[in-house]
């Protein structure tokens, strides 16, 4: 019985040390998962996100938030894409313009914007932000200025990420990752509204810039205003976290209307939430003054998708007036897509407007509407979407994915 009593203890000793092995080595694998997924924020930089706002050949804009309201906001760029040259390089540095913002009761966070001009066209910058403290930086990043004559490129079109917790925007995340290996060289990034659910829920930002943080760093993300991002007619939440072009229709919320080119395309962002009426104006302006070759709109609800927003009738002339080529469009959670439409008609192809709704980027689907006379493609699969849109010289060609890397829609269109 003795000998019995001792094995089962020394048999007792063995498992514990096992389960305490096995304990360590799931510890050591969520230190190094953890590892893997920190964006390299710090409490200095976090919520880092690109955008266009002047020239895309010559500028860049960033926008970053820091834990301390009162922290100084620093950016430090060089010419190249090593690292080391911020340490012992030609370094510039860029005091940010700072403010304060408050992020639940009695919190508060800093704001930081800069934008950096004077650059050369189709050239690396690495770069990094934080409060200028060793210890105080992001991680290094790198990104590229547009080429000089670079009328062959890709932008990526994703919309209502609207998430409310780490699983959504986790989803959110593997849209994103998706997207570039499918197109890995794609440009920047058009996301067409809704992209947490709650704006002033500052948990559901960290969030969703933690999961895209890999690309945004580098990769700018252009964002168009939702019903989720501005609500009862207030969007300082959502244009606190982007440095945008400040060439919007007057009236509007600064950051919520804005246009910008890259190539041979002009691209206009339209805010379906408020001030539509004098956004018609604008936009009718606006279009006047491109002579890009291309014209592609976005807005969150959509003029043709699922349904129609009656109150955005007026810009649908202005489309067929000035022959917008595409209009990118959120807001209803499935997937749809216009055969070529003008004056409230299908039209042969190059004669109108196809629009497109690249379902969602998040968790939430909504069950597909009835089809329409205008629908060429339109279904509910039910899985995280995104499109690729290549612009090359005379033709510009779509193409939607699921999250799965599995081509669903794709169309041409040639001037
Ligand atoms: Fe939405």
């Amino acid at each position: 019985m003795g000998d019995k009593k001792r094995l089962a203890g020394i048999g007792g000793i063995a498992v514990l040390c096992l389960v305490l092995l096995s304990g360590a080595a799931l510890l050591e694998q969520w230190r190094n998962r953890q590892t893997e997924t920190d964006p390299g924020y710090g409490p200095a930089a976090k919520s880092l996100v690109t955008t266009f706002k002047g020239d895309a050949r010559t500028s860049r804009a960033f926008t970053w938030y820091s834990e301390d309201p009162e922290s100084p906001g620093v950016l430090q760029l060089a010419q190249g894409s090593d690292a080391e040259l911020l340490e012992k390089g030609d370094v510039q540095s860029i005091e940010a313009d700072s403010s304060v913002i408050e992020v639940g009761e009695g919190r508060e966070n800093g704001v930081h914007k800069v934008e950096v001009t004077g650059l050369n066209p189709g050239t690396d910058y690495v770069y990094r932000v934080g409060d200028g403290t060793e210890g105080g930086w992001s991680k290094p990043g790198v990104f590229t200025t547009e080429g000089e004559g670079e009328d062959s490129f890709t932008f990526l079109n994703v919309t209502d990420s609207q998430g409310a917790s780490e699983a959504d925007f986790a989803l959110w995340g593997e849209t994103l990752d998706r997207a570039f290996a499918v197109f890995p060289d794609a440009k920047w990034i058009l996301h067409n509204g809704d992209l947490t659910e709650d704006p002033e829920d500052e948990a559901g930002w960290d969030a969703f810039f933690v999961n895209a943080a890999t690309w945004i760093n580098r990769i700018p993300l252009m964002p168009v205003t939702g019903n989720h991002d501005e609500v009862d007619k207030e969007s300082a939440r959502f244009t606190s976290h982007f440095n945008l072009p400040d060439n919007g229709a007057g009236k509007s919320a600064a950051g919520t209307t804005y246009s910008f080119d890259y190539g041979n395309a002009h691209i206009v962002v339209l805010n379906t939430e408020s001030k539509i009426k004098t956004q018609t104006d604008w936009l009718r302006q606006d279009l006047r003054n491109t002579a890009k070759a291309w014209k592609i709109v976005a807005i969150h609800r959509p003029a043709y998708g699922g349904n129609m927003y009656e109150k955005i009738a007026d810009w649908i002339d202005v489309f067929d007036e000035f022959g917008v080529d595409l209009v990118l469009q959120g807001h209803n959670h499935e997937y749809s897509r216009s055969f070529p439409l003008k004056d409230g008609e299908i039209v042969p192809e190059g004669e109108g407007t196809v629009y497109a709704t690249t379902n969602a980027s998040g968790a939430k689907f909504n069950d597909k509407k009835e089809d329409q006379f205008y629908h060429a493609v339109h279904f509910q699969n039910g899985k995280q979407m995104f499109a690729g849109i290549t612009v090359s010289g005379t033709t510009l060609t779509y193409r939607a994915y699921d999250v799965e890397g599995q081509l669903l829609d794709e169309f041409a269109l040639r001037h």
